[in-house]
């Protein structure tokens, strides 16, 4: 199962994919977290990375481009993958049609997140990621046992460079302005189910494993 999980920053699709590799057993793909990854190393990749990630832009196309197309060849791809985060322009989806077209490979899904603004600026300025596993908590919604530290692997949890208000706020508009058209896209495919992203944690994964049945 191939999968696309779409949305605006803070909608869930980071807490909704760990998710669902348990129970599908396929890779989570983010690009976020791809990027973060090399920042923590100190690439120069994720140095690069980080001058767009702070302003709440788009790293350019063809980084993710290229991040993306090479992760999809490695060996646990083959039964399937859910992308988080790719692809985040139209450019981004041709680029990737393309390059699965020359795996014989395509879309199989794409989950549409739907939540509000105020929604997600509460959700995104509460959040708390964990240093270590990469585990997401929120503070109010979904709270660790112990203040600051990971549940899963007693990693210190702390507030991504990016989820500051204004650097949000930002997001979210470059989410309007350059994401946003692909629901267009796919759904001209006829690929795309939409899911009411309001709810707990646990019935928006009832409500995704239904669609996906
Ligand atoms: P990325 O890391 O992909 O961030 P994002 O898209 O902005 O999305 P988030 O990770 O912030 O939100 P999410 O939907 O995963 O929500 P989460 O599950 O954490 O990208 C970061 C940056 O990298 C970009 O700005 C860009 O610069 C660059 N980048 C990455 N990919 C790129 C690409 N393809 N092209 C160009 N640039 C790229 O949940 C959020 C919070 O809400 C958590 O605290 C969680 O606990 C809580 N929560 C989750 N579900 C619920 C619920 N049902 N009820 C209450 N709270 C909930
Ligand atoms: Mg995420
Ligand atoms: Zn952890």
């Amino acid at each position: 199962m191939n999968m696309i999980l779409l949305g605006p920053p803070g909608a869930g699709k980071g807490t909704q994919a760990k998710m669902l590799i348990e129970k599908y057993q396929i890779p989570q793909i983010s690009t976020g977290d791809i990027l973060r990854a090399n920042l923590k190393e100190r690439t120069p990749l994720g140095l690069k990375a980080k001058e767009y990630m702070d302003q709440g832009l788009l790293v350019p196309d063809e980084v993710v481009i290229e991040i993306t197309r090479e992760r999809l060849k490695k060996p646990d791809c083959q039964k399937g993958y859910i992308l988080d985060g790719f692809p985040r322009t139209v450019a981004q989806a041709l680029a990737l049609d393309k390059v699965l077209a020359g795996m014989n490979s395509q879309v199989d899904h794409v989950i549409s997140v739907e939540v509000d603004r105020n929604e997600l600026l509460k959700r995104l300025t509460g959040r708390r990621t964990c240093r270590q596993c990469g585990a997401m908590y929120h503070v109010i919604f979904n709270p660790s046992l112990n203040k600051d530290i990971c549940d899963k692997c007693r990693g210190e949890l702390y507030l991504r460079d990016d989820d500051n208000e204004d650097t949000v706020r930002n997001r979210l508009e470059v989410y309007d302005s350059q994401t946003f058209p692909l629901i267009q896209y796919y759904q001209q495919k006829g690929l795309v189910r939409q899911i009411e992203g309001i709810g707990s944690i646990q019935q928006i994964f009832e409500r995704i494993v239904q669609t996906l049945s």
